[in-house]
């Protein structure tokens, strides 16, 4: 079991999950944040942290976002290891709640 980042992140990013991880498995990309499914523990520490509500556990997902367990997983063995919270995107409060922003994830 896993818990999943979700459509809500891409172009917020706010990091808040990455401090609360015990087992740092957060990857980043341009505008996006993914979970190693292979790393996380399943603490669900991080999901109340999330501003932006994106992150579940991979069986609780919210209709139309089943994607992003094969999206975390393709893209956490590409990324870079994020450990530290740091500034969300600019836009992060303006595309917040915003529908459908798989077409703007940069990988
Ligand atoms: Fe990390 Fe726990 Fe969230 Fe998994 S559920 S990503 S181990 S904080
Ligand atoms: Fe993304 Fe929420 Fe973390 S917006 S970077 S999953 S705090």
């Amino acid at each position: 079991m896993t818990f999943v980042v979700t459509d809500n992140c891409i172009k917020c990013k706010y990091t808040d999950c990455v401090e609360v991880c015990p087992v740092d498995c957060f990857y980043e990309g341009p505008n996006f944040l993914v979970i190693d499914p292979d790393e996380c523990i399943d603490c669900a520490l991080c999901e109340p942290e999330c501003p932006a509500e994106a992150i579940f556990s991979e069986d609780e997902l919210p209709p139309g976002q089943e994607k992003y367990i094969e999206i975390n997983a393709e893209l956490a063995g590409k990324w870079e290891n994020i450990t530290e919270k740091k500034d969300p995107l600019p836009d992060a409060a303006e595309w917040d709640g915003k529908p459908d922003k798989f077409q703007y994830l940069e990988k």
